[in-house]
């Protein structure tokens, strides 16, 4: 009997030799992040946090930008990754649907964070920076990038969420193996830190606030030899996530499929989900017919319920003003267990293309993930990150709808990391202890309010926002 083929992989010497940057073809051109001044960032106001290498990189509107030779010769230690047909599951939802996944779990420090934090330390290694600090939320990028600074010789210093910290003992360990330094945030060791213990001890902490400490962390540095790493929303970290969806309209093609009806990724700051479906984007700005849909916790729902403008991208408004959908740069999300969903914004191009029309996006809480995290279980067999799970719950509603349109349809998700470190998570699933729900409205209206004095994105691009603010 012939075996049915499942597995669609890419020999070592195709792996891309160029991201790809959506800001090139969106229909708009993005709008600039502003200054306190409310004007434009020039790129040297931004030195003291990143080298200019990657300034240079943020700031490029070139489509195409070449990978150096040194990072792909890392990337290659485990790209190109495969892609997967999940048939186990399409028989058990009985769907004429076909489920391919681009498994990202496979990295060393097993997500996607990987594709972003090699470039990011190289880069910053050729500048002649020796120390990186950052935040991480799971623990998977602050592990990421643990793994790059070790291979390339640099210190790193992670400050990650409280509640994370708590429930992820192990990411730590991890860091440590590969030589980082990780707190629990909010931590004594900042001024952000302490700003915060001081008015709640018992803070769970959030991205919004780690960003804060690392930041500050960094441009206090007195030698000049610290810089700061962000693990998503950034556009350098889109361009470098792009290999994902890159190699996966390859494999698509070698399993004949010139491109797929649907497009799922699971959208936190938005870089695995940026890149997933950007090559496929730019197909759907060019005339394809895809829908391409983030997918994001009920819980934490910028895209589906927050408003596109102007916020900071930290607590202590260190960054400048990101033109995005925000939930306030104060809010802090509940404590679900997908922490690295846990931002209160998203990436200005995930946003600004959300703008255009070109996504759908959709929420679930955390509860609908869990049981679609344990269907994966049982059927594939691996155990994806609670981040992971919320785009299998919606692969697993368009499966359902495909069947029930009997159509068949060829669908795409980013398998962005594995769950073999968020068993607290599933252990307190599998005992009924965890509690599902939305963000309520009042709770969603009150974080909002805190945004009433900030310029809405859409407005200022029409030169309208200044109006009214003395
Ligand atoms: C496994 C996994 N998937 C997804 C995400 C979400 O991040 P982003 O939206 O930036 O890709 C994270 C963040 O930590 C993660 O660890």
């Amino acid at each position: 009997m012939a075996l049915e083929q499942t597995v669609y992989t890419l020999p070592q010497s195709e792996i891309p030799r160029q991201w790809y940057n959506l800001a090139a073809d969106l229909p708009t051109p993005m709008l600039p992040p502003l200054g306190p001044d409310g004007q434009p960032v020039r790129p040297e106001q931004l030195a003291p946090v990143f080298p200019m290498n990657i300034i240079e990189q943020e700031v490029s509107t070139r489509r195409w930008h070449d990978i150096p030779e040194p990072v792909l010769d890392i990337l290659t230690r485990w790209r190109p990754t495969p892609l997967r047909r999940a048939r186990a599951l399409e028989q058990a939802l009985k769907t004429p649907a076909h489920i391919y996944w681009k498994d990202e779990s496979v990295s060393p420090a097993g997500s996607h964070k990987a594709n972003t934090a090699v470039p990011q330390a190289w880069y910053n290694r050729e500048f002649g920076i020796r120390r990186l600090t950052t935040e991480t939320g799971a623990g998977q990028w602050g592990s990421s990038l643990s793994y790059a600074c070790a291979l390339l010789g640099l210190e790193c210093k992670v400050y990650m969420v409280k509640v994370s910290f708590e429930q992820k003992p192990f990411r730590k360990t991890l860091m440590e193996l590969w030589g980082g330094r990780c707190v629990a945030s909010p931590s004594t060791e900042t001024a952000a830190g302490r700003a915060v213990l001081e008015k709640d001890p018992n803070c769970p902490g959030s991205l919004g606030i780690a960003i804060s400490e690392a930041v500050e962390a960094a441009v206090s540095d007195r030698e000049g030899k610290t810089r700061y790493a962000l693990g998503s929303v950034l556009n350098h970290v889109m361009q470098h996530q792009s290999i994902i969806g890159l190699e996966a309209k390859r494999q698509l093609q070698l399993a004949g499929v010139a491109n797929p009806d649907v497009v799922i990724g699971c959208a936190g700051g938005g870089s695995n989900f940026a890149g997933i479906s950007f090559p496929f984007v730019a197909e759907k700005i060019h005339g394809a017919s895809i829908r391409i849909v983030p997918v994001e916790p009920a819980s934490c729902p910028t895209l589906t319920r927050a408003p596109f403008v102007y916020d900071h991208g930290d607590l202590a408004k260190m960054t400048p003003l990101l033109p995005m959908h925000s939930l306030g740069h104060s809010y802090i999300p509940s404590s679900i267990h997908a922490g690295g969903l846990r931002y209160h914004g998203m990436a200005p191009l995930v946003s600004q293309a959300a703008v255009e029309g070109l996504l759908e996006p959709a929420s679930y809480d955390q509860l609908q993930c869990y049981e679609a995290a344990l269907l994966w279980a049982r059927t594939e067999g691996t155990i994806p990150a609670p981040e992971t799970s919320h785009a299998i719950a919606h692969t697993i509603q368009e499966a359902i709808r495909a069947r029930e349109e009997g159509k068949q349809r060829n669908l795409l998700f980013c398998y962005s990391g594995h769950g073999l470190m968020d068993l607290v998570g599933y252990q307190k699933f599998l005992a009924g202890e965890l509690a599902g729900g939305g963000l309520p409205e009042q709770d969603l209206r009150s974080t909002l309010a805190t945004l009433a004095a900030h310029p809405p994105a859409t407005e200022r691009h029409t030169g309208r926002w200044r109006r009214g603010k003395g």
